[in-house]
Order: C-alpha cells, then structure tokens, then sequence
C-alpha cells in the first residue's frame, strides 16, 4: 500500500499554503494522512472544514486517550479549552463559554479601542523616533497585544515582560519539561493574581469573575479562565501583527490604497486574517475527533477517528474565495473566513483581534510610509515547533 502523506507538509516559502496540501485539496475534500500523533482525516475545502466545525458529533477531546501520545504543550491546550475529558467536555465547554463571552461585551470593548488607538500611536511614535533597521516584532507586535491583556485582566503593563514569553513556552511542542515549567508559571501568577483581585478589585475581566454570582466562582475556577485568556490573547494577535506586514509589504499596490484610505482597514484585516499562515501550517489546523460515526461525501468517519479541520487551506479554496491567493482589499461581500474557527468554540477574543489589528493596519503604512523589511523574506524563520507558529524578528528598516 502507498504511504500516506504525512503532516506537517515542507514549504519553500515563509508564508501561504503548502504545495502538497493544495494538491490534496484539488483532489478531494478528505483525504488519510499520518501525523506525529496518530493517522487522521485531513480536510481542506472550506465548505466541508466549515460544516464539520458546526458539527456537534465533533469534539476536541480524544474518546481513546491512551491511544494517542500528546506533547505536553498540546495537552495544556486542550486543558485550558475544557477538551481534556470526554465525558465532561461539553458540560464544562458550555460554562466556560458562558461565563467568558459576556466579559468580551460591546460596553468593554468600545472602552478597550480608545486605549489600544494610543497605544498604537505612542508605539509608532517610538518607533519613527528610533534608527532603523529595527526589529518590528519587538518594537510593535510584541508590545500591542501584551499591553491589552495588561488592561483586559488587570495586571501592571511592567508585568509584560514577566508573561510575555509563557505563551511560546508553554506551546512548545519541541520540549515536554519547557512547557510544563512555564505552564506552571502561569498558574502560580494568576492564582496570586486572583487572590489579590479578591482583596482589591478592580473594573477588569477577573474582577468580574470573582463577583459573578456573589463570589459563587472558585478561585481555582477563575484561574483555570484567566490561564486560557492569557495564554491565548495575546500571541495569536502577535503573530499576525507580524503576517500583516508581511502580506502588505509583499503586495505594494494594495499597501499603497490601505495607506491612501485608512477606512479599508477592516477589510485589509480580514485578508489578513483569511491569508495568514506562515512556515509548514500547522497553526491553521484545528484538531478534532469524532464522537459519532460521520459521513463527508464517499468518507466514513468513524467515533473515535482524528479529524484535523485545515482552516489555511480552507481559507485559500477558490470555491470559497474566487482568486483565494490573492490579497484583495476589494472582495465584493467575501464569506466569512474560517481563522478564528466556527461554530461551538468561535474564538471568543475576535472582536478585541480585529480592534487590534484595525488599530495597527489603519496607521503602519501612514506613519511609516517607506516601511520595508531590512532582510530577505526567506531568511525570516516560523517557529514550527510552537502550537501558535510565529516569528522571533522582523527587521525593517523605514
Ligand atoms: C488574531 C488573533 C486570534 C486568532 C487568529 C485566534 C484564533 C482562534 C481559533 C482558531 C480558535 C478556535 C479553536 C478551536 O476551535 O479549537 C480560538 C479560540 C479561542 N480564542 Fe482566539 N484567536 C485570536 C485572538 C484571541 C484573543 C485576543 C483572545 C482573548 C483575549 C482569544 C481567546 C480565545 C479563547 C478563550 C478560545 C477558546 C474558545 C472555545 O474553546 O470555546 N483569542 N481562537
């Protein structure tokens, strides 16, 4: 029998869609493949990746644990998103979700876009007042995303530092006693944290928490929310600060219009969000597995079975998005992309993302109109090994 194809798939390039996978892709909708894990079904048309997101007879948590070896880095993932138990999975999803999306409410998030527009404009002030080349992912991406978790649970901005490396750390699947180190990190600090919150409260997300129901909440419960807010707000935001511009800078016509008319930021945002992928891809997989039997077309998927829902290649399928590979300001009411997932677990965080990156992409080109990178694209480096992918530096100079 033929080998499978065996995930992740090489690049030649920083960023885009692996040759192999768009292949796949021409092919069928669902195709067996290997992964360091165990084999699984790899979907990557955006009409199929979409429709088993919204399936409930889809879950994060494995039916047979003891049959798949996880990195430590995957199994804190999976924790934080209540994925780690089968039987409780859907019972404690629900109540995760139920006490942190009303945290992410319109009245927060109004008040959070004045804050994050200064920040973005004291950070390119620094920035222009420095001698390039200059490091972008330091100077910008890095700082923006880790100031607003600062706001959003209440911490000092001088404890950034401090937490600004857990998310790489604890998401690195090359190093078991790494993450679980810097995991704990991150439980000692929010359980002190929320501990401190109890005594002076303040107008932020785990203050919240803490007086929901009159203090019906544990701490324990309150960390557990405050761990997944952390560890997924910011790094995400990072990353694709650092995609952006790269994407603009790699398609100067369309940088040029964003610059001429801030107002398409939004729409700049969301190619940048549907394009965004960088290295061998493996950030724009979500992973599942079936808690029923499932038919996709011809395929039978059967309970148990490790289904991973190629949201990159879905978000680049020309059935979807006409040109998909092409970064286009003016698509005439696009679908909805699929990079911050759909269905049951849509990312809770993608109205504060997108005030972000807006904030970003409505003033990078305008503040710093010769911005260009200060090294070869190819020799940019994508972390594979961490869940979240990313970059370490950006050079530019301007
Ligand atoms: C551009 C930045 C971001 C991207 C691309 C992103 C992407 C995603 C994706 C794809 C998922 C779904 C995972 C799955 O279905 O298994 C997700 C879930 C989640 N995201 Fe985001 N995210 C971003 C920013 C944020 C921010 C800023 C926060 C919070 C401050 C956040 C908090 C969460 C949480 C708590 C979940 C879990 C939801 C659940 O399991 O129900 N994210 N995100």
């Amino acid at each position: 029998m033929d080998e499978l194809p065996r995930l992740p798939f090489d690049n030649p390039s920083v960023l885009g869609i692996a040759p192999e996978m768009l292949a796949l892709q021409r092919e069928g909708p669902i195709t067996r493949v290997q992964t360091a894990g165990e084999d699984a079904w790899l979907v990557t048309r955006y009409d199929e990746v979409r429709t088993l997101l919204a399936d409930r007879r889809l879950g994060l948590s494995n039916p047979h644990p003891e049959q798949s070896a996880k990195s430590a880095a995957r199994r804190f993932m999976v924790a934080l998103m209540f994925g780690d138990d089968h039987d409780t999975e859907a019972a404690r999803h629900a109540r995760m979700r139920t006490l942190l999306v009303p945290r992410f409410s319109t009245r927060r998030m109004r008040l959070m876009k004045t804050r994050i527009e200064q920040h973005v404009d004291e950070l390119l002030d620094q920035m222009a007042a420095g001698t390039p080349p200059i490091d972008l992912h330091r100077a910008l991406s890095f700082p923006l995303p880790t100031m607003v978790i600062c706001d959003l649970l209440g911490v000092p901005l001088a404890d950034r530092e401090r937490f600004g490396q857990w998310a790489r750390g604890t998401f690195d699947q090359s190093d078991n006693q790494h993450s679980a180190n810097t995991f704990q990190q991150v439980v000692d600090y929010i359980t002190e944290l929320v501990a401190r919150k109890r005594i002076e409260p303040g107008d932020d997300l785990l203050s919240e928490l803490i007086a929901h129901k009159d203090g019906a909440l544990s701490d324990a419960e309150i960390a557990h929310l405050g761990n997944a807010v952390l560890l997924f707000g910011y790094e995400t935001t990072i990353v694709r600060i650092d995609l952006g511009t790269l994407l603009l800078l790699r398609n100067p016509a369309q940088r040029a219009l964003l610059a001429e008319k801030p107002e398409l930021a939004p729409a700049a945002v969301e190619e940048i969000l549907r394009l965004g992928v960088g290295g061998k891809g493996s950030n724009a997989i979500i992973p599942r597995y079936a808690h029923s039997d499932i038919t996709v077309g011809e395929t039978k998927i059967r309970t148990g079975d490790a289904v991973m829902l190629a949201i990159g290649a879905a978000n680049y399928d020309g059935r979807a998005f006409p040109d998909g590979d092409l970064f286009d300001l003016a698509r005439h009411k696009p679908k909805s992309h699929l990079a911050f997932g759909h269905g049951v677990r849509h990312c809770i965080g993608r109205t504060l993302a997108r005030i972000e990156l807006t904030a970003v992409f409505e003033r990078l080109f305008r503040r710093l109109p010769d911005l260009r990178l200060a090294v070869p694209e190819e020799s940019l480096r994508w972390q594979e090994h961490r869940i979240t992918g990313g970059f370490d530096e950006i050079p530019v100079t301007f």
